[in-house]
């Protein structure tokens, strides 16, 4: 099973393992990090699962659709690493991904 290591805003950091055919978002949820509140639910339409992503990984992800970057384009926090973390299949070629949940707008 792929793992995924996430550090909350507060800094607190904890690798957690997966199972297949989950979103980012959906495996950070699903481990309890309640910060992430991804209330559209997987609809690319509330940027409330705003992560940083470890620039290591940025070239496994898949491209950013139209309608992310006009998401994240709302927050104050983006930056060249930030991603919508359930618009990222959890594959087993992102094993190993780190993330940082990103400051709430
Ligand atoms: S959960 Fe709403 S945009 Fe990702």
């Amino acid at each position: 099973m792929p793992s995924l290591t996430v550090t909350t805003r507060a800094g607190e950091t904890r690798t957690v393992e997966t199972g297949p055919g989950l979103t980012v978002m959906e495996a950070i949820r699903d481990n309890g990090f309640d910060e992430l509140l991804a209330l559209c639910g997987g609809c690319c339409s509330c940027a409330t699962c705003h992560v940083h992503v470890d620039a290591e990984f940025l070239p496994l992800l898949p491209p950013m659709a139209r309608d992310e970057d006009d998401l994240l384009d709302s927050s104050d926090d983006r930056d060249a690493t930030s991603r919508l973390s359930c618009q990222i299949p959890f594959t087993d070629a992102l094993d190993g991904l780190k993330v940082r949940i990103a400051e709430e707008d």
